[in-house]
């Protein structure tokens, strides 16, 4: 009975010890350590500041003249908001210029977005193939359930400025595009994996920095 007892309160004592959000109030990221699946390990509270919890990078404008999609996301996640390691949450802000667009994308948690200025069209395509797409204005909110791939596109007369927040402090992101254009797969296994020809393939390489074969 005893030695049960002992067992259950290991058990008790790891699972304990796993959720960190359960049992402290928050678990600000230590950068000292690498990320994990759990994200990154907390901080002293001893040492932990009020500036761990604030974050101003979301006012400037994102750099939209630099991608190839004339667009920019500034993220406010884990790796560069330590208070928010853990508890399940992050932002991102999106600029999108006249005719940009953010290019289709996925993550591991659903997303909510909000239209602070100018029209645009965003949507997501469902499990079954269904496309939910709809114009958006000032004002009006969206949600991408998890995993789902989705995207943004500008189709007003002024730049676009959107809030977005996700339900992970991780989430995670893949560009589709730049998943395929950024990795050292041979063109050949592309080429047969996407159906693309091997021109454009090479042109994705090209522009996202993949290996040139
Ligand atoms: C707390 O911060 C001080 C100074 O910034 C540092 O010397 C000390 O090692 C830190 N303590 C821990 C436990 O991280
Ligand atoms: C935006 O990025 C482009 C290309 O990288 C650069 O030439 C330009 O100076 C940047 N603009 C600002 C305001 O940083």
């Amino acid at each position: 009975m005893e030695k049960t007892k002992a067992i259950f309160f290991t058990i008790l004592c790891v699972f304990v010890s796993l959720s960190s959000a359960i049992v402290d109030d928050f678990c600000v990221a230590d950068y000292s350590f690498p990320v994990g699946p759990a994200g990154f390990p907390c901080k002293n509270p001893a040492n932990v500041t009020v500036d761990d919890f604030v974050f101003s990078g979301l006012g400037v404008s994102g750099n939209t003249s630099n991608t190839m999609f004339n667009s920019a996301v500034t993220p406010a996640i884990d790796t560069k908001f330590a208070g928010l390691n853990g508890l399940g949450i992050s932002m991102a802000r999106l600029d999108i210029g006249v005719g940009g667009v953010i290019p289709l994308h996925t993550h591991r948690v659903s997303e909510v977005i909000i239209v602070i200025d100018g029209t645009i069209i965003a949507g997501f395509i469902a499990s079954d193939n269904t496309a939910y797409f709809k114009k958006l204005n000032k004002g009006d909110m969206m949600i991408f359930p998890q995993s789902l791939l989705h995207f943004q596109v500008n189709v007003g007369e002024i730049p676009a400025l959107a809030f977005v927040s996700l339900a992970s402090a991780h989430p995670g992101f893949m560009f589709t595009s730049s998943s395929l254009g950024s990795n050292d797969l041979p063109t050949e296994i592309i080429e047969k994996i996407t159906l693309l020809d091997a021109k454009q393939v090479k042109e994705l390489k090209n522009i996202f920095g993949g290996s040139p074969n």
